[in-house]
């Protein structure tokens, strides 16, 4: 991991050529994401998550959860309504100022972002080609275009009706600061923790699930006292990439970028994004800003409620500060994706493989009888519904063992347990682990404590 400069596209990633494309078939194939609404033809850049996918979304949730609540007295959770008061969109800055520049092709009449246009933000229109029909210098005056969903609430559709899809989960934590801060009896500085969908009518969604309109995010607003929030936003970086570390992505595609004063949103004094390094370059997957007491503050003079802390042992009041960790989780996911998948060439044939952390992986093993004779899909049967509560285990008779071991390398899968004529004579089963491709023996009353010590423990879901 370093601190960054540039901003390139890398060459030389490490990744495999095209790794996109593969990602996207992989994930359909193996029931990772499927585009939404597929049968009608899709809709514009939302996902749905399929069978293997939810289950590495869950670990990954699961794991943040107990990382940024379970692990540290002073944060809790909280799982507050996608829809609010609309005046909670006027306060934190985003009915005015959550917006992207917009352009339009007056040939074509495709939209772009400005800021993604070169030559526009140069201030050199002529110069700028359009991408979709190649022509030059067509453009409309940029607008600012808020990001904002909006829909009705009650059964009048007007003005007075408009609410909004939340576009960032942390509002519902900052107007919550004071039921919690009083409901559990926390003391500055502590911390509100939140995971869920965030809606965004991006302009320019794309890269698979990487910019989307529906989203997940996992963030935590933790308030500190005026005068220490520099030292928290230091220990909140170190906090979040070491936990980033922890999911296994490999350090050299990691780094901190600090935001210059033109990239700072709205509500920011300062912001510093994990980035990864995609093949399509170097992006943003969490952010860690200072948000200093400006939601409070606004929200404080909106609502007209008093939002101040008293400090009992300072005897003063103050609004706190906040320093906000926030992630998305589906982009998270495709980092996860993308740093996992590996081609390798084994006797002759391509293998493709997701090396996904034990922890994270969608089925922790795989039980296999090596045939369907001679009792061996009977034993290999009760093998997985032993392991099943504990563990989440995928159990397959279908095609050659080559075949099966194959989907479950793709799968992610980091153990297959196949029960062969051997297990017959001395009930032991083979254990083929996954990225070393190396296999062992494991008595068949030994597979359950032997998988949990392999992947880390109890079951990552449990
Ligand atoms: N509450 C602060 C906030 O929302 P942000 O930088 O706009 O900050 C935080 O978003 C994270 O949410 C990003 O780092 C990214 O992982 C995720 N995110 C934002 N917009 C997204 C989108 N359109 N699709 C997928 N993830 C998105």
């Amino acid at each position: 991991m370093t601190d960054e400069t540039n901003t390139e596209p890398s060459a030389d990633s490490g990744h495999p050529p095209g790794l996109m494309d593969k990602l996207v078939s992989l994930a359909k194939r193996r029931g990772f994401v499927f585009q939404s609404s597929e049968i009608y033809g899709g809709v514009g850049s939302v996902y749905d998550y399929g069978p293997l996918g939810i289950e590495l979304k869950n670990r990954i949730q699961q794991l943040w959860w107990r990382e940024m609540v379970h692990r540290y007295p002073n944060i809790v959770g909280i799982d507050a309504g996608i829809l609010m008061n609309p005046e909670v969109w006027v306060a934190s800055g985003h009915v005015g100022a959550f917006t992207d520049p917009l352009v339009e092709c007056r040939n074509c009449h495709r939209r772009f972002r400005a800021d993604d246009l070169p030559q526009l933000e140069a201030g050199d229109p002529e110069a700028q080609q359009c991408s979709v029909c190649g022509t030059t210098g067509q453009w409309t005056d940029p607008r600012q275009f808020n990001l904002m969903f909006k829909t009705f609430m009650g059964v009048v559709e007007d003005e007075a009706a408009t609410v909004y899809l939340r576009p960032e989960t942390a509002q519902g934590i900052f107007v919550n600061f004071r039921n919690v801060q009083e409901s559990v009896r926390q003391k500055v500085p502590f911390g509100i923790a939140q995971v869920g969908k965030a809606f965004r009518n991006e302009i320019t969604p794309g890269n698979f699930i990487f910019r989307t309109r529906e989203f997940e995010q996992m963030e935590m607003q933790f308030f500190v006292a005026p005068g220490t929030e520099d030292e928290w936003f230091e220990e909140w970086k170190t906090r979040r990439m070491a936990w980033v570390e922890s999911l296994g992505i490999r350090v050299d595609r990691l780094r901190f970028h600090r935001h210059g004063p033109d990239e700072l949103a709205h509500y920011c004094r300062d912001a510093s994004d994990i980035q990864y390094r995609f093949p399509f370059g170097w992006q943003e997957f969490e952010g860690i800003h200072n948000r200093t007491d400006y939601d409070l503050g606004r929200h404080q003079e909106h609502s007209g409620k008093k939002l101040e802390y008293f400090d009992q042992p300072a005897n003063r009041k103050y609004l706190p500060y906040v320093i906000e960790t926030s992630a998305g989780l589906s982009r998270t996911l495709l980092v996860v994706l993308a740093d996992a998948y590996d081609e390798e060439e084994v006797g002759g044939q391509k293998r493709v493989v997701l090396r996904l952390k034990p922890a994270l992986a969608p089925f922790q093993a795989a039980v296999f009888p090596l045939v369907k004779k001679g009792g061996m899909p009977e034993i290999a049967e009760k093998l997985a519904g032993e392991l099943r509560g504990r563990f989440n285990v995928f159990h397959d008779i279908a095609g050659s063992i080559g075949r099966r071991y194959r989907r479950q390398d793709e799968a992610g899968t980091p153990f297959c347990l196949t029960i062969d004529g051997q297990t017959l004579e001395d009930e032991t089963c083979t254990v083929r682990d996954r990225d070393s491709l190396e296999q062992i023996r494991v008595p068949l009353s030994g597979v359950a404590a032997w998988l949990g010590a392999a992947v880390g423990g109890a079951s990552p879901g449990a």
